[in-house]
């Protein structure tokens, strides 16, 4: 049996160990994977004494400590966790490693939705965390143009001077007019406040595909403003929480997991 969890404040509402489960079934493993809620000064402790155990194999980390992750790890992490700075999967190989896999979860869900990212313009909306982690797997993904929007507009630059690349641009929400976008990306924290942030006169009618990161049981407010105005294909954040998910999976056992009947057997119940 191998041991996994997953680790965050708050994590009762994780649908990782349903996810994970149902992976585990159909790729003939036997796992346990828990929820553990820890105090924001007790993970490194929570974390070492997860591993004391010699079947935990790994876990996922979500918010807060996806950074904190990161620090433990640092050392050991492969590109992705590096270049988001961030950590969401723990793999005990020998050494605790880290892994992120949020970018190769978003990639894998437009790729499902818009058949290829080669030569495309991306948008993404907000420039924290959840934007840092997508941006070098979107390039790797064959993005031509990758945009950053921010409410706070010197925060998308500080962003885009880090990565350095010619293909990723900052851009005013003033300008958003002037463009068109093949895939645009909610990246900010705004639907779990049941906000919308501001997207000038961007017109959605011209894009492939308007992507929310959030993931609830109703639309967020972003999925209806850009379904009433004019976009032709509006998605939540479910395939990416399933994309990393699998990713994580694979690190874990090596298998690759079918994503597809996951997503069914969650949005039926
Ligand atoms: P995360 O790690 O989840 O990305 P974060 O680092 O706190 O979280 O970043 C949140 C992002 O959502 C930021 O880009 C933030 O904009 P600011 O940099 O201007 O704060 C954005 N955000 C949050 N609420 C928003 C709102 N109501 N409208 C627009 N942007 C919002």
């Amino acid at each position: 049996m191998k041991k996994l969890a997953v680790f965050g404040n708050p994590v009762a509402h994780s649908l990782s160990p349903t996810i994970h489960q149902m992976f585990a079934k159909s790729c003939g493993e036997i796992i346990s994977y828990t929820k553990i809620e820890c105090a924001p000064a007790s993970f490194a402790q929570s974390i070492s004494d997860f591993f004391l155990d010699p079947q935990a194999v790994g876990c996922n980390i979500t918010m807060p400590f996806k950074q904190e992750a990161y620090r433990l790890t640092q050392a050991h992490c492969d590109p992705y966790a590096e270049y988001a700075e961030a950590v969401n999967t723990l793999f005990y190989n020998e050494k605790l490693c880290g892994y992120n896999t949020d970018g190769i979860g978003l990639v894998s869900d437009l790729i499902a939705q818009v058949s290829s990212l080669q030569g495309s313009s991306v948008l993404l909306i907000g420039a924290g965390g959840a934007a840092r982690g997508v941006v070098v797997p979107l390039l790797d993904a064959g993005v031509k143009e990758l945009y950053i929007s921010n409410r706070t507009g010197e925060k998308a630059q500080r962003l885009v001077e880090q990565f350095s690349r010619n293909e990723v641009q900052a851009i005013l929400t003033d300008e958003l007019t002037s463009k068109k976008f093949d895939v645009v990306v909610n990246c900010t924290s705004a639907s779990l406040h049941n906000q919308l942030p501001d997207l000038g006169r961007l017109n959605l009618g011209n894009c492939e595909l308007v992507y929310d990161m959030v993931y609830g049981s109703q639309p967020t407010v972003f999925m209806d403003y850009a379904s009433t105005n004019g976009a032709p294909r509006v998605s939540d954040g479910l395939g990416m929480l399933v994309g990393q998910a699998a990713e994580a999976f694979y690190v874990w056992t090596g298998k690759r997991p079918d994503t597809a009947e996951v997503q069914v057997a969650l949005r039926t119940g």
